[in-house]
């Protein structure tokens, strides 16, 4: 028995060398390049942009508004995660490279012995340097699609900024202004004051029937639970251990590593985290679903009141795009992942012709929060002069989308016709009443 487990060492130690020796691919890979489409939304926006940045031209059209919501770049992560990372990761870190481990490539192990952790709990959820350079190149390209409507100096009847009451949306807004005017304009750059209640940009925060019905609602994350206790999940729970010579590393554990290797794959442009090298694709789609799954439920189509709430927000946009109505030619709103799912939902975009469960890993599916939920994610409506009437392009991660109801065959819809689509939405958005908000508490 002892032989044989010697034996079996040798043999794998031997079998690594020989690898390593004849060049070919070892369960290291520094490059990783199908890891980084699995990091739910963890995922920077530098794997998903768009650096296509020519100028939009229709003929017969020119723009005239855009009106825009943007999910803040790359941040830090909460207090609880960051405690959670600075000491239990690394403890389980110390745990593995005490063990002779077998199953781990050399350089891995290597890796994990020189990683650190360290994030100053002061700066939880602050907008971080990659969150930085996200906003400011997103900014640079946007306007050199649409030049004519965002010029490079700063006027405040042609620009309108907000953000949340938050310190990585307000760095977020100051990154993107740096992008458009130049860092050393920044302090001439006016935006609205942020406020605690944000109808437009954090409607969510006032809904009581969200609030009650799903985002504290346990059974609300029932299809995410599910998973969690899948046959899938407790292989791989099954398969870490056993890689990682830890026998009581539990599910809490794999997912603290996951969301390590989400966060620091975003942080280093220039370096990959070893908490990335020790799954292998499969094992992050395993879970890359768990978080499909509960933003689906939490903010997606799982419940009518996720989308539902979103009225205000489109309304908003139709009354911006509209070229008779008395708003700057652009806007620009610096809000959360929270919002930017809903309104997607909203939208119709990104809808599967199923209902997400747990049963449905199989799938192919359009909803993946690591394309349509990265970090800096953003949507954008231009609406266009033509001969006649206004026509709107919708552009979301820089790529133009088709809204139900518009023409699929051309990239313009007429605002006419995304008035039809949604009048619903924009004629009957009765947010206290859809939220059940009760009327002494509402604004
Ligand atoms: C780049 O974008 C422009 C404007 O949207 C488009 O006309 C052009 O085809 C794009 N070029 C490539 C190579 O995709
Ligand atoms: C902004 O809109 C106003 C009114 O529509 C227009 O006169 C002005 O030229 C626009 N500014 C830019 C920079 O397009
Ligand atoms: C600031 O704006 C002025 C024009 O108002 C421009 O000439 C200058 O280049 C800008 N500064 C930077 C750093 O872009």
């Amino acid at each position: 028995m002892i032989l044989a487990r010697v034996f079996s060492i040798l043999t794998i130690v031997t079998l690594n060398n020989l690898v390593i020796l004849h060049g070919e691919p070892t369960c290291y890979d520094s490059s990783k390049e199908n890891t980084n489409l699995h990091l739910a939304t963890k995922t920077p926006y530098r794997f998903i942009s768009n650096y296509n940045d020519s100028v939009v031209t229709y003929p017969g059209c020119h723009p005239r508004r855009i009106w825009s919501v943007i999910r803040h770049g790359t941040r830090n992560p909460k207090r609880k995660i960051i405690d959670a990372i600075n000491i239990k990761l690394t403890n389980i870190r110390n745990e593995i490279i005490e063990r002779r481990n077998p199953k781990l490539c050399p350089q891995d192990i290597e890796r994990l012995r020189s990683w650190e952790s360290q994030i100053n709990v002061d700066e939880e959820k602050h907008l971080t340097y990659e969150g930085n350079d996200e906003l400011l190149q997103l900014a640079e390209r946007v306007q050199n699609r649409f030049p004519s409507i965002l010029p490079e100096q700063f006027d405040e009847s042609s620009y309108k900024f907000k953000f949340t009451d938050s310190q990585r949306t307000w760095k977020s807004f100051e990154s993107f202004a740096s992008g458009l005017f130049g860092r050393n304009n920044l302090s001439k750059v006016l935006h609205a004051p942020p406020t605690k209640r944000d109808p437009i940009l954090r409607f969510y925060k006032l809904c009581s029937k969200w609030a009650v019905d799903v985002d504290d609602n346990p059974d609300a994350a029932h299809e995410p639970n599910e998973w969690l206790k899948s046959d899938e999940m407790n292989n791989l729970m099954q398969e870490m251990r056993q890689k990682l010579d830890l026998p009581s590393l539990s599910k809490g554990d794999i997912v603290l590593m996951y969301t390590a290797c989400g966060f620091e794959t975003a942080w280093y442009k220039f370096n990959s985290s070893p908490w990335c090298s020790i799954f292998t694709e499969n094992q992050l789609k395993i879970l890359e679903f768990y978080f499909d799954l509960k933003h689906y439920w939490n903010d997606g189509y799982g419940f009518e009141i996720n989308k539902m709430q979103a009225c205000p927000a489109l309304k908003d946009m139709v009354d911006h795009l509209d070229l008779n109505s008395n708003h700057p030619n652009s806007t620009f709103y610096f809000t959360h992942s929270g919002a930017l799912l809903k309104i997607l939902a909203h939208l119709g975009l990104y809808r599967d012709d199923f209902t997400l469960t747990h049963k449905d890993f199989g799938k192919n599916r359009e909803w993946r929060v690591g394309k349509i939920d990265a970090f800096a994610s953003n949507l954008v409506f231009v609406s266009f002069e033509c001969s006649s009437e206004p026509y709107v392009l919708v552009m979301h991660q820089e790529q133009i989308v088709t809204l139900p109801g518009c023409p699929s065959d051309t990239d313009l819809c007429s605002l006419a016709t995304i008035r039809k689509t949604f009048e619903g939405s924009l004629n009957e958005c009765d947010f206290d009443d859809l939220c059940e908000n009760a009327k002494s508490v509402a604004p």
